[in-house]
């Protein structure tokens, strides 16, 4: 079994979003699965030419020769796909978006319906469980409304939304303490879904805990 975090954030090993994957990798290591971080800012990867040469020409195959090939079949061998982002201008980065442009040729060209949302239908049925790992500058929740809208496409079994992400970097010891307790929720989560389970509603809970009220936070985030 591997899971795979595909992370999205231009300050790759040293984001905040990494430090929510490597908690998620390191409960799922424990439960004795293989798992693997792709740096998305250290890969070739050409934007999608929109040819859909992929559906029509060479059938799952992109005209591109680029480091995508070998990321596709990573994707495909993985049983567990964590997203990792952090959130830019309310939506994913520029990297994990135009890694995502890329997966098309995973789909076909036949449009399904379902609840009056029309999409495309997966070219070979999808064998994997999605995550999603992201952390935003703000406080708050609404900071993830478009990110969430846009992942609710792959049908995330765990979807991680930390605000107030600043905090996951802070040498504050009073603070680091609060965030590996927080950390440590994320590593159950993980332990649990590469264990084959549902992640439980006490680790949920604990997910969607604050790290610092409010008005601490700003006042935090305008000291620097
Ligand atoms: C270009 C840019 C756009 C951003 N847009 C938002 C935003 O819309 N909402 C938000 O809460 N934070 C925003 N942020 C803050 C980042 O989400 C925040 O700094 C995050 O902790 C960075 O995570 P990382 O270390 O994983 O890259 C933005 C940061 C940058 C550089």
């Amino acid at each position: 079994m591997k899971v795979t975090v595909f992370n999205g954030s231009p300050a790759g090993p040293n984001s905040a979003t990494q430090a929510i994957a490597d908690a998620f990798l390191k409960g799922a290591a424990s439960a004795g699965v293989n798992t693997q971080t792709i740096y998305l800012r250290d890969e070739k990867i050409g934007h999608c030419r929109g040819c859909f040469a992929c559906w029509f020409k060479t059938p799952g195959r992109c005209v591109q020769h680029d480091d995508m090939a070998a990321l596709l079949d990573l994707y495909n061998t993985s049983d567990i796909v964590c997203f990792g982002t952090p959130v830019y201008t309310w939506n994913m980065t520029a990297y994990l978006k135009n890694f995502v442009d890329r997966l098309t040729p995973l789909k076909a060209p036949k449009i399904q319906e379902a609840h009056g949302h029309f999409d495309l239908e997966d070219a070979e049925a999808k064998t994997q469980k999605f995550v999603v790992l992201a952390n935003c500058g703000f406080p708050g929740e609404k900071n993830f409304d478009v990110l969430r809208a846009a992942m609710a496409c792959c049908n995330p079994s765990l979807e991680v939304y930390r605000n107030c992400g600043r905090l996951l970097k802070s040498q504050d010891p009073a603070v680091q303490e609060k965030v590996a307790e927080w950390l440590t929720a994320v590593e159950i989560a993980g332990a649990e879904m590469a264990a084959g389970q549902t992640v439980s509603p006490a680790v949920h809970e604990a997910l969607d805990a604050p790290l610092m009220s409010i008005p601490d936070y700003v006042k935090y985030i305008q000291m620097g």
